[in-house]
């Protein structure tokens, strides 16, 4: 049995989820933000089954709901919901005017929210703070209703964002997770563990969802899943990939057409570089040499050292010199 005071934490999540839903599909007051999401290309479908929120433009209307039906208000801050004034010890409400994700843990409990403002306010995404109920380390966002799926298939798809995970859900993925805004932990692993062999690594095609892939890659092949990367063109990301295309579209010429982890490392290694300057040819093959050291299996060690020995007309034998030189080196 938890402690009355964890209990009553959970409650009020549990309250303030089904009003924030209310207030953004049944209210007046809510209308603004169902029309911006809607706008966006959410459908009331995962509206509702993500029971996306809003909270109201006010810096008290959480406090008072939460004490009226006697929530204590030092445990209410505790849970992130409201927020202590240093200079007077009044509270005030943490999510305002922003819609609202309920985070949810595996067992399907509310333990927390994120809020998308509905302006250019920073931060884009305001989150719950870290509580006895809520550990971002450990929650991947939709992991409690994406993992029947995940383990039919044994299969999951990370993305970077909600928007994405909710957009590929209405594009017939359902088992698409998300961490909230940090990198890939050994917690998160530990739970994918349990239910996949292969992740999907599909994170926004800029920079830095290109270098974030790259190192959440790393670590789950350093934990030994298989690992596919989905790219998109422009910068984009998967849900506004979705929205400019289609869901066929998405799920055919980026899901469909992930690429391998070493195919994926070809290209990053590639960015940046001129392969028609000397030194940066002979840097580029070094490095994914390299990375060719590394596979496990002949055959693919073979498939890849072909590719680059066909690619810059260098003969096999040398390649695979280099690769055995490297692989021992390493040792
Ligand atoms: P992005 O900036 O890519 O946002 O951040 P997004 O998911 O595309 O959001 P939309 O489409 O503009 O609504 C990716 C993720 O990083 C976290 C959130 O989890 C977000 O989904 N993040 C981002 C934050 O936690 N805080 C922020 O201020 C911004
Ligand atoms: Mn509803
Ligand atoms: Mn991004
Ligand atoms: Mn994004
Ligand atoms: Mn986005």
């Amino acid at each position: 049995k938890i402690s009355d005071e964890l209990q009553a934490m959970l409650d009020a999540h549990e309250l303030l989820r089904k009003f924030y839903h209310h207030l953004l599909v049944n209210t007046k007051e809510g209308q603004h933000a169902l029309e911006y999401l809607l706008g966006r290309g959410f459908t009331h479908e995962s509206i509702e089954k993500f029971q996306i929120g809003y909270s109201l433009n006010s810096w008290d209307f959480v406090y008072k709901f939460l004490t009226k039906r006697d929530f204590s208000p030092e445990w209410m801050e505790k849970a992130g919901l409201i927020i202590k004034r240093e200079k007077d010890g009044t509270y005030f409400d943490r999510f305002r005017d922003r819609i609202m994700f309920p985070i949810f843990n595996r067992n399907g409990n509310t333990i927390a929210f994120s809020g998308r403002t509905l302006g250019a306010d920073e931060p884009k995404y305001l989150n719950s703070p870290e509580t006895a109920i809520f550990n971002k380390s450990k929650i991947l966002y939709n992991y409690n209703l994406a993992k029947p799926s995940i383990k039919k298939s044994q299969q999951a798809v990370l993305f970077e964002g909600f928007a994405d995970v909710i957009s590929a859900d209405r594009a017939g993925i359902e088992n698409g997770i998300a961490t909230m805004g940090t990198s890939l932990t050994d917690d998160h692993i530990a739970l994918l563990r349990t239910s996949a062999q292969t992740i999907t690594i599909c994170y926004d095609s800029d920079k830095a969802g290109i270098e974030a892939a790259f190192r959440a890659g790393n670590h789950l092949n350093d934990a030994g899943f298989q690992i596919k990367v989905a790219l998109m063109p422009d910068g984009m990301d998967p849900d506004e990939y979705i929205k400019k295309n289609s869901p066929e579209k998405f799920r055919g010429e980026v899901i469909g057409a992930s690429l391998t982890w070493m195919a994926f490392k070809i290209l990053y290694f590639r960015r940046g570089k001129n392969l028609q300057n000397e030194g940066d040819r002979l840097a580029y093959i070094e490095q994914i040499v390299k990375e060719i050291s590394k596979l496990t299996k002949a055959v693919e060690k073979d498939h890849y050292l072909r590719q680059i020995a066909a690619e810059f007309s260098l003969s096999l034998d040398s390649l695979k010199q280099q690769e055995q030189q490297i692989y021992f080196a390493e040792k």
